[in-house]
C-alpha cells in the first residue's frame, strides 16, 4: 500500500481512520479459539486513546514515508506492546479498572492475564517480524527490556529521590514512546540523525505524559480517566509530588499511612501538582 507524503491537516483529518486500520490489524492478529476466545474480545471491546500508534505515523508521514502498510503493522505492534504492559502492569499495581472496564485479571484471574499479556507481546512481534527492517525488531526488543528492567528496579528498591524517579520514568513510559517516534523515521529510511532526534522528542513527551498521569493519580477523575485515580497513594508508591513535598518536610516518609483526602489537599495547597505539572511543560518544550 503506497500513500503519497500528505502532511499535518490530512493526518489528522485521517487519524480516525488511521485508528481503525491499526484496531483492525489488531484484531487480525489477536486469534484465538474456545475460553480464550472471549479474553482476547474482552481486550478488544475497551479502546485506549491511541498515542503510541499514532505517533508512528505521524512521524512517519513527517519523515515522507511510502509503505503505509508496514507502518500499520508496526503501530499496531507498538499498541499492542503497551496493552500488554498494561495488563502486566494493573497486576503489578493491583488496580480495580483499566479503559473504564474491571482489569483483565480481575474480570478473569492473574493466571488469564498473565498468559493474555504474553500472547499479546507475541502478537506484537509477528507484526515487527513481517518488516523489511531488521532495526524493528532490535529497536523494540531493547524498549521491552528497558521497560522491564526499570519497574523490576521499582519493585525492588523503590525511587525516593528526583534523579531516580525520572530515570524510572524515563525506562517505564518514555523507551516505549520514544520508540514508537524512533519507528515512524525507520520505516520511512530516515538518517541515524533524525531516527535519533524524533527518539529524543518522543522520550521528553513520554517523560511529560508519565509526569502528568502522576498528577492525575491525584487529581483525575475516575470517568474522565477510565481507571481509579489514588493507585500510587495505595500501593505507597513514590512519585513526584511525594518525593518534592516529602524533600520539603511538607509529608513524612509514611505518608501513605494518612488519608488520601488529606495528602492531596497538601499536595494540592502547597502547590506540589502545580509545580510538577510545570515541569512536565517544561519536558514538553
Ligand atoms: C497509561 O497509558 C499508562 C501510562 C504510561 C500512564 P495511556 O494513558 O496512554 O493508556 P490508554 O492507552 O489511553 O489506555
Ligand atoms: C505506567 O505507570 C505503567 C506502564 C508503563 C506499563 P502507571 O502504573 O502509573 O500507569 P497507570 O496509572 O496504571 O495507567
Ligand atoms: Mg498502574
Ligand atoms: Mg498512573
Amino acid at each position: 500500500m503506497h500513500r503519497p507524503r500528505t502532511g499535518g491537516l490530512f493526518l489528522i483529518t485521517q487519524s480516525a481512520l488511521n485508528q481503525e486500520m491499526v484496531q483492525a490489524r489488531i484484531e487480525q492478529v489477536l486469534q484465538a479459539d474456545g475460553a480464550a476466545r472471549d479474553v482476547v474480545q474482552y481486550i478488544l471491546a475497551a479502546k485506549g486513546k491511541g498515542l503510541r500508534p499514532g505517533l508512528v505515523l505521524l512521524t512517519f508521514d513527517l519523515c515522507g514515508g511510502q509503505d503505509f502498510e508496514e507502518a500499520i503493522n508496526c503501530a499496531a505492534g507498538v499498541e499492542l506492546v503497551h496493552m500488554a504492559s498494561l495488563i502486566h502492569d494493573d497486576i503489578i499495581d493491583q488496580s480495580e479498572l483499566r479503559r473504564g472496564q474491571p482489569a483483565l485479571y480481575r474480570r478473569f484471574d492473574t493466571q488469564t492475564a498473565v498468559l493474555a499479556g504474553d500472547q499479546l507481546f507475541a502478537a506484537a512481534f509477528h507484526l515487527f517480524a513481517l518488516s523489511t527492517r531488521r532495526q524493528v525488531s532490535a529497536v523494540m526488543t531493547q524498549v521491552i527490556q528497558d521497560m522491564c528492567s526499570g519497574e523490576i528496579s521499582q519493585l525492588l528498591t523503590p525511587v525516593r529521590t528526583e534523579a531516580s524517579y525520572l530515570d524510572y520514568i524515563r525506562r517505564k513510559t518514555a523507551r516505549l514512546i520514544g520508540g514508537a517516534c524512533r519507528l515512524g523515521a525507520i520505516l520511512a529510511d530516515e538518517t541515524p540523525q533524525v531516527e535519533e532526534d524524533l527518539r529524543e522528542f518522543g522520550e521528553c513527551l513520554g517523560l511529560a505524559f508519565q509526569l502528568t498521569d502522576d498528577v492525575l493519580d491525584y487529581r483525575g477523575e475516575e470517568q474522565v480517566m477510565g481507571k481509579e485515580a489514588g493507585r500510587d497513594f495505595a500501593e505507597g508508591q513514590w512519585t513526584l509530588p511525594t518525593i518534592r513535598a516529602h524533600e520539603r518536610g511538607l509529608i513524612s516518609s509514611t505518608w501513605f499511612l494518612s488519608d488520601f483526602t488529606s495528602l492531596r489537599t497538601i499536595l494540592e495547597e502547597f502547590g506540589v501538582l502545580g509545580e510538577v505539572l510545570q515541569e512536565a511543560a517544561s519536558h514538553i518544550r
